[in-house]
């Protein structure tokens, strides 16, 4: 639901995503990207998603899979043989989940490209964490909530300014940078955006195990607040995603 096509077409075209192409997409989930990847190299392209999820890939499989888009269960820790190599190599919203070990994937996934072929790195920055309109003590909860998330998941709240230095530091041609907003929610609250965040902060709070010790009802009152915060229209929030493109030597 959170996948909007037109975006992903955006983004592909941008890095350069062309009729004819084989691309690799990278923590694929559910396939919707995949699949929108694959449309856009036909005539003659393929697309193959990759993820570590058995249950997000049958569920692609099941909903996308055709003759020129398939998908294969693949730890991205591990070199990513046996699919052959890619034009081009789709990498977004998967790098913040692995702070300590980044560059070490990011080096992984540029094996599985041809020389030439085109890397394109996609996450947000300073992820959760700008919001205009709510209590000190609610800014302090955020912030403790996500720097749990840092020490104790491996998340990475900041992944989005590292990528161009990976594509750089890997010796890649032609790079280029993009910076946009994500998010950027004024004014009446969308029920996606409601759904979205709501689950965000959900997910987020539960994965930390962060104690909310500002909050006498713990948990439960930091949500309450939370809920009223985000449905006041003053409330602004924003986040910035960073798309960075290159090409291998
Ligand atoms: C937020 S989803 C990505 C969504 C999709 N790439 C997009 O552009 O909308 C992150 C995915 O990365 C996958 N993932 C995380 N770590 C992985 C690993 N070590 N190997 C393979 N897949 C991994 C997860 O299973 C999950 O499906």
């Amino acid at each position: 639901m959170k996948t909007d096509n037109a975006v992903t077409e955006k983004q592909a075209r941008w890095a350069g995503l062309a009729p004819g192409m084989s691309v690799i997409d990278i923590g694929c989930g559910p396939g919707k990207t995949t699949s929108m990847l694959g449309e856009l190299v036909q005539p003659g392209g393929r697309a193959v998603g990759v993820d570590l999820s058995e249950q997000r890939l049958a569920f692609a499989r099941q909903h996308y899979g055709s003759s020129t888009v398939s998908f294969q269960q693949c730890d991205l820790y591990q070199p990513l043989t046996g699919l052959g190599q890619f034009d081009f190599a789709w990498c977004r919203f998967v790098l913040e989940y692995h702070l300590s070990n980044c560059f070490e994937l990011v080096r992984n996934i540029a094996a599985a490209l041809k020389p030439g072929g085109i890397l394109c790195l996609i996450d947000l920055d300073h992820n959760c964490l700008s919001h205009f309109g709510h209590s000190p003590r609610m800014e302090r909860a955020v912030a403790a909530t996500i720097k749990s998330l840092e020490e104790n998941d491996n998340f990475d709240p900041y992944v989005g300014r590292k990528l161009y230095s990976f594509l750089y530091d890997l010796g890649f041609q032609d790079i280029d940078v993009k910076v946009e907003a994500h998010h950027q929610i004024f004014g009446e609250l969308k029920e996606v955006d409601e759904f979205n965040w709501t689950r965000k902060v959900e997910v987020a709070a539960k994965r930390s195990g962060y104690d909310f010790n500002e909050y006498q009802g713990g948990y439960d009152e930091f949500l309450d607040e939370f809920r009223a915060f985000f449905a006041n229209p003053r409330r602004f929030t924003y986040t910035p995603i960073i798309s960075c493109r290159g090409r291998k030597p």
